[in-house]
């Protein structure tokens, strides 16, 4: 029996991995730690929460005491760290949030893995990042894993900072790491701030649709649950002190991506075709706003055999129906503290 950190397990990505560890490795005791933030929800893992293999933890990654006595006391054998400050437009506001989780809370979490792993024998610690770190490209190329580090945003520059961290513990202390960088993922349970979502949701309320700039910038897209495999297949067989690119080979230009989401809830909600297309707002840029991301993943197909289960149009039509499912869960999380933050965010954007 084997005894698995997930950190972050409540928020988007972070549940879908927590849900597949559970279901897949029923012989794992799978612990999810999630300080609950504004990203954190519970009700993600409603299905799987009375699993005899699943355990909650709520505590904060930067409570260097706290995170001590709980490798001392569990004594996990490996560790798949996605807790983390994640929204760009968020790092722009607020970037010292993003230094002590995303950079002191990784920290913290390898000197308690190091501290509690005498040998590398049988043990992993998995840091789950971002292509941002890699900077932004022109029209043409891809990220391979050997692009240099040139992060733009408060947040790439926190998230390459605690790559940098993970690969030196590494390289230092021979703490047995893998790492692997994604492009932007999409799916249920996706928090209302990012693109997708927001669209959504504002989609379903009838809101204006904030496009930022011209709408020219581009994205490379996969579904969340094949992210969550990808993990599953690093984790299992990465090469340790490796890293590896994970992304859908899937670019689309923002305003493409709104307008096709805008036609297909129409479609869903019988609404006349151009209806929600009319809502599509042109409002201020994002401050540095990365202009393309594209990532070439060959490595992870090539050596550990991984590929997409869907296609985009098939995930997207997967993540519509789920909100329109569960409009309920996008009425808690929208409800609160969502308000506000909308507010700020938007209302001198225009
Ligand atoms: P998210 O914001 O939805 O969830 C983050 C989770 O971390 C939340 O449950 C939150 O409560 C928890 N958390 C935050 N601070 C914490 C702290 N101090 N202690 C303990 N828990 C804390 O994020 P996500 O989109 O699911 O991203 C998960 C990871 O994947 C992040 O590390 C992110 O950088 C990375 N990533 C995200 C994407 C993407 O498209 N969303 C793409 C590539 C990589
Ligand atoms: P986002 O989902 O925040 O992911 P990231 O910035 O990490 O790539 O944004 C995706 C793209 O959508 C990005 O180019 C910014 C743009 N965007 C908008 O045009 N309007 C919005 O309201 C949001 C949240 C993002």
């Amino acid at each position: 029996m084997r005894k698995l950190l997930i950190t972050g397990g409540a928020g988007f990505i972070g549940s879908h991995v927590v849900r597949r560890f559970v279901k897949q490795y029923p012989n794992d005791q799978i612990f999810n730690l999630d300080k609950l933030t504004y990203a954190g929800n519970l009700e993600n893992l409603k299905d799987i929460d009375q699993s005899g293999n699943y355990h909650f933890i709520k505590g904060d990654i930067t409570d260097t005491a706290f995170i001590q006595s709980l490798f001392e006391t569990h004594q996990f054998d490996g560790v798949i760290h996605l807790a983390a400050e994640s929204h760009v437009d968020r790092s722009i506001s607020n970037p010292m949030e993003f230094v002590l989780t995303n950079v002191i809370g990784t920290v913290n979490l390898l000197n308690a893995a190091r501290q509690i792993w005498k040998t590398a024998e049988g043990k992993r610690f998995y840091h789950v990042s971002t292509d941002e770190v890699y900077g932004q490209l022109g029209h043409e190329g891809k990220f391979v894993e050997t692009t240099p580090y040139d992060p733009n945003s408060p947040y790439s520059a926190s998230k390459a900072s605690s790559d940098h961290f993970v690969r030196a513990y590494h390289h230092t202390y021979g703490l047995p790491v893998v790492i692997s960088n994604c492009s932007n993922n999409y799916g249920s349970h996706h928090f209302p701030e990012k693109l997708i979502p927001l669209m959504i949701n504002n989609i379903l309320q009838k809101k204006p649709l904030p496009v930022y700039g011209k709408g020219e910038n581009v994205r490379d897209w996969l579904f969340v649950e094949d992210h969550a495999t990808a993990i599953d297949v690093i984790f299992h067989q990465g090469q340790l002190g490796d890293t590896y690119n994970i992304g859908g080979n899937n670019e689309w230009k923002n305003i493409d991506l709104v307008k096709h989401l805008c036609r297909l809830m129409d479609q869903k909600l019988n609404r006349a075709e151009g209806e929600s297309e009319q809502l599509i707002t042109y409002v201020t840029d994002r401050a540095g706003h990365d202009f393309r991301y594209a990532i070439d993943s060959s490595k992870l197909m090539s050596e550990l055999h991984w590929k997409p289960s869907v296609t985009f149009e098939q995930g997207l039509e997967k993540t519509v129906d789920w909100y329109l499912a569960n409009q309920e869960w996008l009425n808690h999380v929208t409800s609160g503290a969502y308000q506000q933050y909308y507010q700020n965010m938007y209302s001198n954007r225009s």
